[in-house]
């Protein structure tokens, strides 16, 4: 697995959400659940919405277009009109910076 840095642990506080662009990687929105770190790609598979511009509902996001919803841990759909799931990413937190683990 090769490593691809998301953010410093610093970027990211509780409760919020943060769009990452990578090399080698869909933007990704990475997410800070009460000091847990979560990732799932960023564009909504229902449209071209961001999810990282929609809102935290317990383990949820809403996207903010239509108000579909998916599982932050999971990438699931979890609400109309989302019905497919958004990728989701292994991380690991090393030196205060938050990785991507990710095929080479
Ligand atoms: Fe996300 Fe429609 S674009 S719910």
């Amino acid at each position: 697995m090769a490593k691809v840095l998301l953010c410093r642990v610093g970027d990211l506080p509780s409760g919020e959400i943060l769009r990452v662009e990578s090399d080698g990687l869909p933007p990704v929105a990475v997410f800070n659940l009460d000091g847990a770190y979560f990732a799932i790609d960023d564009t909504c598979s229902h449209g071209q919405a961001s999810l990282a511009d929609g809102e935290i509902d317990g383990d949820l996001v809403e996207c903010p277009f239509h108000g579909g919803c998916f599982e932050i841990r999971t990438g699931l759909p979890a609400g109309a009109p989302c019905t497919e799931p958004v990728a989701r990413y292994d991380l690991v937190v090393e030196d205060d910076a938050v990785y991507a683990l990710v095929q080479p």
